[in-house]
């Protein structure tokens, strides 16, 4: 069994540029194709070995706890007709993983939402994914190689990608040196600078394995970037310490966040689906 058994699934954010779609409906229930961004992230949970799913929502999110539960009614309904096998790999999700859920009822950034988590998690290590990145791999999920990289660790690892110097400014950003092909030992971490103040143009994406360790961190990290309080800082105090490393991960990230990454991971879903 693998070291990481819960995944923490930040999911209270309001979503306002897919407004008017997010206006009663959670973000994290965009579907891509057919099923919704939350569920690709339980999924790719699953498939790293870990079974039980913290979700930390808010206001207006019910219908993700309507989602991972059963739907009696309709179930009955479709009982027995061809359309019933479209809701198997749902229920599979929901046979072999545990759901809990805990409310963020103030927005105070990432890190607050981790903080709010930390009574779904308890003193263990644990995954956090960002529902929408979404993220599409020929083999192990992001996740997946994330995990096997932590038995071997034991530290903070988070996921990185190069991108355009001009787009730093939308993301946390790392610096550090290359321990091995891809994998950095962090030293410095910084959230959305300006492409000038970057220390390099490697950016993180929305998949972190923490020690419980950050809790204590978070608690007396004060706001930063957007007076929020931010999980980039956190774990730059972490780094400091030589705890924290930046793995490049295998695969193709699309930020759903945004509009035209939303369209392009819709469309490579679509294509994929055709082709088998
Ligand atoms: C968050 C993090 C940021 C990270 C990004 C990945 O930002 O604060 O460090 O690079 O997720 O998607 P957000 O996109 O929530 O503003």
């Amino acid at each position: 069994m693998t070291a990481i058994r819960k995944c923490l699934f930040p999911a209270a954010g309001y979503g306002t540029r897919f407004l008017p779609a997010t206006k009663a409906m959670p973000k994290e229930m965009l579907p891509l194709v057919t099923k919704p961004l939350i569920q690709y992230g339980v999924e790719e949970a699953l498939a790293a070995g870990i079974t039980g799913m913290a979700i930390v929502t808010g206001r207006g999110k019910r219908a993700i706890e309507d989602h991972f539960d059963i739907s009696y009614e309709l179930e009955h309904q479709i009982a027995g007709s061809e359309k019933e096998s479209l809701l198997d790999g749902t229920r599979e999700l929901i046979e072999r993983c545990t759901f809990s859920y805990t409310r963020q009822n103030q927005m105070l950034g990432l890190g607050h939402a981790i903080l709010v988590g930390e009574s779904l998690i308890g003193n263990q290590a644990f995954a956090v994914l960002l529902a929408d990145d979404y993220c599409l791999t020929e083999g192990d999920s992001v996740l997946a190689q994330m995990v096997a990289l932590y038995e071997e660790h034991e530290c903070c690892i988070v996921a990185i990608e190069e991108v355009p110097t001009e787009q730093v400014s939308n993301y946390g950003v790392v610096a550090g040196a290359e321990v091995s092909p891809g994998l950095y030992r962090v030293d410095t971490m910084v959230e959305k600078p300006a492409p000038a103040d970057a220390p390099s143009n490697l950016a993180i994406i929305g998949r972190y394995l923490l020690t419980p360790a950050i809790f204590d961190v978070l608690r007396a990290t004060p706001p930063g970037r957007n007076g929020e309080v931010q999980l980039t800082d956190a774990l730059q105090s972490l780094a400091a310490q030589g705890k924290v490393l930046a793995y490049k991960f295998t695969g193709t990230r699309f930020d759903c966040g945004s509009i035209d990454g939303y369209i392009e991971a819709t469309n490579a879903l679509y294509q994929r689906s055709r082709e088998v």
